[in-house]
């Protein structure tokens, strides 16, 4: 299976924890996309009464279109599950998420969620955090100055551009700086480090979120938990 077989083959797997009447929290990706298709199928076929809270426009446009009601995060009382994928996860499930730009909104739903899935192909299985470049968001006003403070801290910050070499936007029209620090030794200090910086909205280092994690294997689905 290539890697987009094995994202499939974890996020059909995952499909399987939403149960009836539940509030679903959908995260953003690749791998998602092919849970939204699972759940869309599942309440079709199975009659089941779901209802969705979007971390993307992209994701709130697919679930749409498939016939999953969806609603705003501001007008839920909760959210009873929230599957998403990830870039990084390591051995004690602390992840890096963030490669579309979208980690602002999936932490908010990740954290107004009371249980939190993750679903990935192996390769995003590490030892050690930090390969993939860690992903700020950070407002534009003074955004030279948050470049300027995280370079002198040794982190090795990118804005990222798209393919026209302009730096891209999130949803909530701001920049992206990119990390390219390498191993994170100490996550939950890098956490508050970022955390206490001004001009920093959020950034995709999420500790202490996740209990179980659906990987694609070469053998099929493997359901890890914690
Ligand atoms: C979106 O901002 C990210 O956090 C994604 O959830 C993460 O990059 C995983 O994406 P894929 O499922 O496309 O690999």
């Amino acid at each position: 299976m290539n890697q987009s077989e094995l994202k499939q083959v974890a996020a059909e797997r995952a499909a399987l924890f939403v149960e009836d009447g539940m509030t679903i929290g959908l995260g953003t990706g690749s791998t998602v996309f092919f849970l939204v298709e699972a759940i869309a199928r599942r309440i079709k076929e199975e009659g089941l009464h779901i209802q969705g809270v979007a971390t993307s426009s992209r994701t709130a446009n697919q679930a749409a279109e498939l016939g999953i009601k969806m609603l705003d995060l501001n007008d839920v009382d909760h959210i009873d599950l929230t599957i998403d994928g990830a870039d990084e996860i390591d051995k004690h499930f602390q992840g890096i998420k963030g490669g579309g730009a979208a980690h602002t909104l999936e932490k908010m739903v990740a954290i107004n969620s009371t249980r939190n899935i993750w679903i990935v192909d192996e390769s995003k299985l590490v030892p050690v955090l930090g390969k993939f470049p860690l992903p700020t968001e950070v407002i534009p006003f003074g955004c030279e100055q948050v470049f300027k403070r995280l370079e002198a801290e040794n982190l090795h910050p990118h804005f990222r551009l798209d393919a026209d070499g302009e730096r891209i936007r999130t949803h909530n029209q701001n920049f992206v700086i990119d990390l390219h620090m390498g191993a994170i030794k100490h996550p939950h200090l890098l956490k508050q480090f970022l955390d206490s910086e001004v001009g920093i909205l959020e950034h995709g280092l999420f500790l202490d979120l996740v209990n179980t994690v659906v990987v694609g294997t070469q053998d099929g689905a493997q359901v890890l938990d914690a």
